[in-house]
């Protein structure tokens, strides 16, 4: 079949090299070992409780894995702040929501662009023209990210006022206006009925085939999974039983025994 994308599927973006995380006696994630490969989106899917979304977080430097090592782009991330992990061009969302809800959907898009803000506190106080120029370019990027997510007629609309499906597009503009390469989801799609799913489904590809965003996104949803990603990871009690494309991963027998509950050893 002849390779359509916009942008083909590269060279690994983000090795998660046998990382092992717990917490007292709680073993989140155990000996786990996955790479992305740059442009792809790739789901990690699993049961509740399975360790998901603490391998965000230790992607994002939120949680420090006690063993292994992540490397981006080749480079080991050393000491893993999540500022770095910003500055390096990781964003994320979060499994619940985690948006200044008095706020316009263009005001908190802009939270985002503060990463991207060099101007320093002194001369955005005193209006230097520097920081007005920045101030500047930072409004038209956000409102460049309004239209692509079609959200022109809210913009200026208090978040809270908004369904959730309108604020997890928010969220995901938020996540977009930090320019990151690698986009984070975790659960982007929970709680949305079909409708708002589909149009979240919409988007996560236009920013994958238009911007180039490689994206990692937790979905508990099959049928999504299987739609929208190219490569799939499954977690099982903090390890890995599969890895590899949907329709691969959907007939792995481990991966069947996981989601009927069949019993462990
Ligand atoms: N901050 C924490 N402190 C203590 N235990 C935690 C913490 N975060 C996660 N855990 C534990 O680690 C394990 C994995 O949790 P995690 O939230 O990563 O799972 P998940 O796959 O994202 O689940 P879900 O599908 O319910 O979101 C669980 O046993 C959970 O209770
Ligand atoms: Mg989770």
């Amino acid at each position: 079949m002849l390779d359509t994308r916009s942008f083909p599927i590269g060279d690994p973006i983000l090795e998660v090299n046998n990382i092992s995380l717990s917490f007292g006696g709680v073993k989140a994630i155990t000996d786990t070992s996955f790479k992305v490969l740059q442009h792809e989106i790739k789901a990690i899917i699993g049961p509740n409780g399975a360790g998901k979304s603490s391998l965000l977080n230790c992607i994002n430097g939120i949680y420090k894995p006690q063993e292994g090592s992540i490397a981006f782009k080749g480079r080991k991330l050393e000491k893993i702040t999540p500022k770095l992990i910003a500055e390096e061009g990781i964003s994320r969302t979060f499994q619940n929501l985690a948006l200044f809800k008095r706020m316009s959907v263009l005001d908190n898009i802009l939270v985002g662009r503060k990463l991207h803000m060099h101007a320093n506190f002194l001369s955005v106080a005193f209006q230097m023209p520097s920081a007005r120029t920045e101030e500047q370019a930072n409004l038209e990027r956000c409102e460049e990210i309004v239209e692509f997510l079609e959200v022109q007629d809210i913009m200026h609309t208090p978040v809270g006022k908004l369904p959730y499906g309108l604020q997890k597009k928010v969220e995901l503009g938020r996540a977009l206006a930090t320019e990151a390469q690698v986009l984070l989801l975790d659960e982007p799609m929970a709680g949305m009925n079909v409708e708002e799913k589909r149009e979240m489904c919409r988007f996560i590809l236009k920013v994958n085939d238009e911007l180039g965003t490689t994206m990692v996104l937790i979905e508990h949803d099959m049928g999504v999974v299987m739609d929208i990603s190219d490569n799939v990871v499954v977690l099982d009690y903090g390890k890995i039983i599969a890895d590899g494309p949907p329709d691969e991963v959907r007939a792995n027998q481990d991966v069947i025994d996981a989601y009927l509950g069949v019993a462990h050893d």
